[in-house]
């Protein structure tokens, strides 16, 4: 969930270089910050609460530093809690990303040896640890391969030892990738923070020791035996990363949205193809993710059903592990992850593939954890999102999943052409100002709910998501059946309620919904290819089979983000969260 950063190499602005680095991975997680470098015989250590944003460090010019965006876990958001931590002696320096979930056993252990702990963190621990393990090895890479055998649960660190000019990471679950030029190594959380330095990268597998020197890099296992490895080169480019003529990433990547479905519409008939081969062959197929990538899935029962006919199963991955019991070697998992990182789909997939049952992944992330576990896997091929509310990545998956219905029930070529059509829909949407005029109308609503039936129920569960996590206004999504089971209790006057009403086999009955909540006072923001008097507000979406989906999401994308805007937020990095949910 946070941000980790490391340089060691030639000399240069070093404080620059990290700071920079910090920025590009500041979306995973930005409560607090902090950095350290290596000067001469002394170590500079700056710490500060809050985002990075614009922040900028005295020039440092050194060769060595690592660097941390928080995202706390254990211990309040305070100064002192923020990474890097010491040892007592200060000559054992690290960055953490996880939970040491025997940090209480250990401190009080190290504790009775006199150590001196200064914030309530798990993280600081593994500093004092290595510090007494370093007095019997008195050697940097046999203190951090025993150190990490020491912690339980899933962390990824980075130690810095400024005397030898060297630090050592290693990690299992939360990611870890690097990179070597001819100048310097770089180590960060992730790839994007690599890309202004090289696009040939190395994604470390769990347990796998690196040790960076000035012009070497070496990995070892975990019994410090020397291993090979072989650098990939990475699926972003540099300009795909940058936010270039974009106020925010999440506009951008709204904006992208028409030319990743053109390029999945146009290149991706054979990943396709394979992906419903897979299904078609499964004994039961189930659909894992967690937030966005969940409703991706639950969107996926709907599109299989309606378009091949054909049962698949959606499950919530934190869920899954209390599903598995039925799960058969002739099972079929399709994991759905944009980072290819998130804890709860990482979980499950080794426990899946200890059932032997088979994981199809699709993921953004070239390289990603959930890439290199999956049996198969396709990449999304989004380009990097850098704002940690998915769209575009979510309409990947929709788009890919749509046609993998079609491809499984022989329709593809149709399917190609509906969800075609989907792209000058989102182009309009995108234009219209209609969107930027209903969130200035209900920017100070307390809550927001949205309705849908049928295939349009996962993108009401999708739209209220875009929505509350993005303007922090409470949004609710619900099955328009579900309306007079409780729901309709909390509709008042002006309650703002979207629903999408298109004319498919729900749309009587959901326009009955929207004339009942009408008849309490909501305001009623219809979407549908036909207006009525139900609606106080219509947005317009053509027919277009199950395609229309896609253009329906991109409306709750757009008044997400409007009401952050007017609401004063950021919408890049919403408070709380984080882009990749690396702990439980
Ligand atoms: C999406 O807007 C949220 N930020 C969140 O629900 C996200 O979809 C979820 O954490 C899953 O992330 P993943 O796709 O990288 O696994
Ligand atoms: N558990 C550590 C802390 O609370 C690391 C959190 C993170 O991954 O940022 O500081």
């Amino acid at each position: 969930m946070c941000g980790i950063f490391g340089y060691i190499g030639e000399k240069e602005n070093i404080s620059k270089a990290i700071i920079e680095g910090l920025k590009s991975l500041e979306y995973r997680g930005y409560d607090s910050w902090g950095v350290a470098i290596a000067k001469k015989r002394k170590v500079f250590i700056h710490k500060q609460v809050g985002k990075i944003g614009k922040a900028k460090l005295k020039k440092i010019i050194s060769d060595c530093g690592i660097g941390h965006t928080r995202w706390a876990t254990h211990g309040g958001v305070h100064k002192k809690n923020a990474h890097p931590h010491k040892d007592c002696t200060g000559k054992i320096i690290l960055v953490h990303n996880g939970i040491v979930e025997n940090f209480e056993t250990l401190k009080k252990e190290l504790e009775r040896k006199g150590h001196k702990f200064i914030s309530e963190t798990d993280t600081e621990v593994i500093a004092h640890l290595a510090e007494e393990i370093y007095k019997k090895t008195n050697d940097p890479k046999k203190t951090a391969l025993q150190v990490f055998k020491k912690l339980q649960g899933l962390n990824a660190i980075i130690i810095l030892f400024p005397e030898d000019k060297a630090f050592y990471a290693i990690k299992n679950g939360s990611p870890l990738v690097t990179a070597k030029t001819d100048k310097a190594v770089i180590l960060a959380s992730d790839v994007q923070a690599l890309l202004p330095y090289s696009q040939q990268v190395y994604f470390l597998d769990d347990n796998e020791l690196l040790e960076a020197k000035k012009g070497t890099l070496k990995l070892f296992d975990l019994n410090g035996k020397e291993k090979k490895f072989k650098f990939i080169k990475t699926n972003f480019s540099p300009s795909q990363a940058e936010l270039g003529k974009y106020k925010h990433y999440m506009i951008k990547e709204i904006n992208e949205q028409p030319k990743v479905v053109e390029y999945i519409a146009n290149h991706e008939k054979e990943n396709i193809e394979r992906l419903a081969k897979t299904i078609k062959k499964a004994y039961g197929t189930y659909f894992i993710g967690c937030g966005t990538s969940y409703f991706a899935g639950l969107a996926a029962t709907y599109l299989f059903s309606k378009i091949a006919k054909r049962h698949v199963n959606a499950v919530v991955a934190s869920e899954f592990s209390y599903y598995l019991d039925f799960i058969k070697k002739e099972s079929l998992v399709v994991a759905l992850s944009q980072s290819g990182e998130t804890i709860d789909i990482i979980d499950n997939v080794k426990k899946i593939k200890e059932k032997g049952a088979k994981v199809f992944a699709l993921t953004n992330v070239l390289g990603s954890t959930l890439y290199r576990l999956s049996d198969d896997k396709m990449l999304l091929n989004a380009g990097p999102e850098k704002c940690v509310v998915a769209t575009k990545s979510y309409i990947a998956k929709i788009a890919i999943l749509f046609l993998t219905a079609h491809s499984l029930s022989q329709t593809f070529e149709k399917g190609k052409t509906e969800l075609e059509k989907t792209i000058p829909q989102v182009e309009k949407l995108i234009k219209s100002k209609q969107i930027k005029k209903i969130a200035k109308r209900i920017k100070n609503k307390e809550h927001i709910f949205v309705i849908g039936r049928g295939i349009s129920y996962p993108v009401a569960l999708e739209s209220a998501l875009k929505i509350k996590e993005v303007s922090y206004i409470h949004a609710e999504g619900f099955p328009g059946g579900e309306l007079k089971h409780g729901v309709i209790a909390l509709i008042e006057k002006g309650t703002p309620v979207i629903v999408y009403n298109p004319r498919d086999e729900t749309y009587e009955d959901t326009l009955s919904a929207a004339y009942e909540v009408k008849a309490r006072g909501a305001y009623v923001i219809g979407v549908s290819d036909k207006n009525s008097p139900a609606y106080n507000e219509f947005i317009e979406i053509e027919k277009n089979g199950e395609a229309i989906i896609i253009p329906q999401v991109v409306i709750a994308q757009l008044l997400g983000y409007y009401l952050a805007l007017e609401r004063g937020y950021d919408p890049d990095k919403p408070r709380n969260l984080a882009k990749s949910v690396t702990v439980k």
